[in-house]
């Protein structure tokens, strides 16, 4: 190229000079600003700042908020980049957090988009009017306009082909349809594409315990190697295999309650008389 062609575009070269020198000073800008929101990013995860979840409402309780906060910042702090995997996305709530996260290179948004779905707690099922994924990206482009690292499926879990899930995920959300049927088949996928040390997550664990506890028995029965904690308020965290997500990150080690067996659990689920039959129950043994 003629090294004077620039010359002649920009006029003289003072013109052209003050061109490159205002180039610099906006590249240096840019920089300056994304390198704060970066680390103010950092900041917040870490200090679990609910904040996080501010832009978009989520269908979560503030504990349940700072528990996914405390899981996705052990994550992130254990490897360089993760994936996220969710099934049951509704309006974006809880990608938010991850779609804000730098370490967060790919979210696959899994949600069926019924507009009644079936569920434990009501025979009619629970209604999600105008549940569009449509809805949720215009939702999420409040937070950033580049959406390319979410790929959406409106289908139900096990409908999708598995070497779609590429790479593989970290972490996977369970909180799609709240049935025994449904958690374990969604579990079922969530295991057959998680990365090697991943973990699988259950929101809204008190309505999904019988299929909880299926998944349990099942894992101990095909003998694989897991451990599984509640954390605050609804939620039941499985890391498998070699992973030890709470040895390392203290915060989730202080959340952590453990997951009762399930001779302890019937008692549970029946509540605050089954819990006082309980207590009396190990009285009498411990007599
Ligand atoms: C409780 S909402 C999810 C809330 C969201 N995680 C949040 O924090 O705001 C449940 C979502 O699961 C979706 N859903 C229902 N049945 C499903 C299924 N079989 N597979 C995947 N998603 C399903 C619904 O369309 C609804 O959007």
């Amino acid at each position: 190229m003629n090294p004077f062609y620039l010359f002649k575009k920009f006029n003289t070269y003072k013109s052209f000079r003050k061109q490159i020198y205002l180039f610099i000073v906006v590249l240096y800008r840019k920089l300056k600003t994304m390198n704060k929101k970066k680390r103010n990013f950092d900041i917040m995860i870490s200090t679990l700042n609910r904040d996080l979840f501010a832009k978009i409402v989520s269908q979560t309780h503030r504990f349940d908020k700072t528990s996914l906060l405390a899981l996705q910042n052990a994550i992130r702090n254990s490897m360089e980049y993760y994936v996220y995997l969710e099934i049951g996305s509704h309006l974006g709530g809880s990608i938010q957090t991850h779609l804000l996260d730098p370490k967060c290179k790919k979210i696959y948004s899994i949600d069926k988009r019924l507009k009644i779905q079936p569920d434990n707690r009501c025979q009619k099922g629970y209604k999600y009017p105008k549940n569009s994924t449509k809805r949720m990206l215009n939702n999420l482009k409040q937070i950033s306009i580049n959406l390319n690292k979410i790929t959406c499926f409106d289908d139900d879990a096990s409908n999708i082909d598995i070497s779609k899930i590429d790479p593989k995920p970290d972490i996977c959300l369970i909180d799609g349809e709240h049935t025994t049927k449904a958690v374990i088949s969604d579990f079922n996928f969530c295991l057959s594409v998680l990365n090697d040390n991943g973990v699988i997550i259950f929101h809204d664990s008190h309505i999904l315990r019988s299929g909880i506890n299926v998944i349990l028995h099942n894992l101990k029965k095909k003998n694989i190697v897991f451990r599984a904690y509640n954390l605050p308020r609804n939620l039941i965290l499985i890391e498998l295999r070699n992973n030890c997500i709470f040895k390392k990150d203290k915060k989730l080690k202080i959340l952590k309650i453990p997951v009762f067996n399930e001779w302890v659990r019937q008692f549970e689920d029946k509540g605050v008389i089954g819990l006082l039959a309980l207590i009396y129950f190990l009285r009498i043994r411990s007599l």
